[in-house]
């Protein structure tokens, strides 16, 4: 990590999860004449900075979109990379994850990833499901609507079966049968690339994040930028259907301003 972003004062708050859509890596490849799938690899490694970086500002859940339902529909050479990428990605950095106490949790239909991905990814997750410290959420074979889908399914075989009142559902019920069930909402959803969609990534837990796009591609997304990303997040004024003033009753109220002076 560089001094610079070290040393970087952030005001609190700190968002307690920050969600990221890595996108760029192709673009990023591209622009060297690399295979698209060496700006994945150097985008895998990025993750990992800026998983420290997480850490050490004190955000407690970082979630990577690292494999949409929708990624199956690439050419099945980089669909082929991306999943051994994420074995030896897994390989590599076992050793940091437990050393740094980081839990590995997934969200996504994760049953579907091919074995030598599924396996050790799955023997992280049993092995580091006591750590206490930041979470790393790995989205995997990961669309909202999917997620949805099979939430809904698994609630109306509750109800069917009389597990469930139907008249019990609340928000907070039918929540605890998303992939995201133990994880808090979203504060900040970062998008790499000058991208300014959504892409079906956390689209229910997102409802009142923050969102900040960067044009920077994911690879180059360094500490530092991750670093400026937050501290934007802590000017922001989160109201949650509040105003301003119920928000801070003690602020100067502003006298509302004609168009004309407004144009
Ligand atoms: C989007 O870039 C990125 C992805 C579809 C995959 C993200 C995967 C990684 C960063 C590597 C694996 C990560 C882990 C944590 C194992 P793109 O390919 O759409 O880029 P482009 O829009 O420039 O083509």
């Amino acid at each position: 990590m560089s001094t610079a972003a070290a040393l970087t004062p952030i005001n609190p708050p700190i968002p307690t999860h920050v969600a990221i859509i890595m996108d760029g890596n192709g673009r990023w490849a591209g622009q060297r004449n690399l295979p698209r799938t060496e700006g994945h690899r150097k985008g895998s490694e990025n993750s990992l900075h800026i998983l420290e970086a997480a850490g050490k500002i004190g955000v407690r859940y970082l979630t990577l979109y690292a494999f949409s339902v929708e990624n199956w529909h690439r050419p099945a050479d980089e669909v082929d990379a991306l999943m051994r990428l994420l074995e030896t990605y897994l390989d590599r950095y076992y050793d940091k994850l437990v050393e740094k106490k980081i839990r590995l949790r997934t969200i996504g239909d994760t049953a579907a990833l091919p074995a030598h991905a599924r396996e050790p990814l799955e023997k992280a997750i049993r092995d580091t499901a006591h750590f206490t410290g930041t979470s790393l959420v790995l989205a995997l074979n990961y669309g909202s609507r999917n997620e949805v889908l099979r939430a809904l399914r698994t609630c109306a075989n509750d109800i069917a079966s009389g597990q469930l009142n139907p008249d019990k559902l609340d928000w907070n019920a039918f929540a605890s049968y998303l992939d995201t069930r133990d994880i808090p909402d979203p504060d900040l959803v970062i998008r790499t690339s000058g991208e300014t969609r959504m892409s079906n990534f956390l689209l229910l837990q997102s409802a009142y994040a923050e969102w900040y796009f960067t044009p920077t591609l994911w690879p180059d997304f360094d500490e530092n930028c991750f670093i400026e990303a937050v501290r934007v997040f802590s000017t922001r004024e989160r109201r949650f259907g509040r105003t301003a003033e119920q928000l801070s009753p003690n602020r100067p109220k502003k006298p509302p301003q004609k168009i004309a002076e407004i144009s």
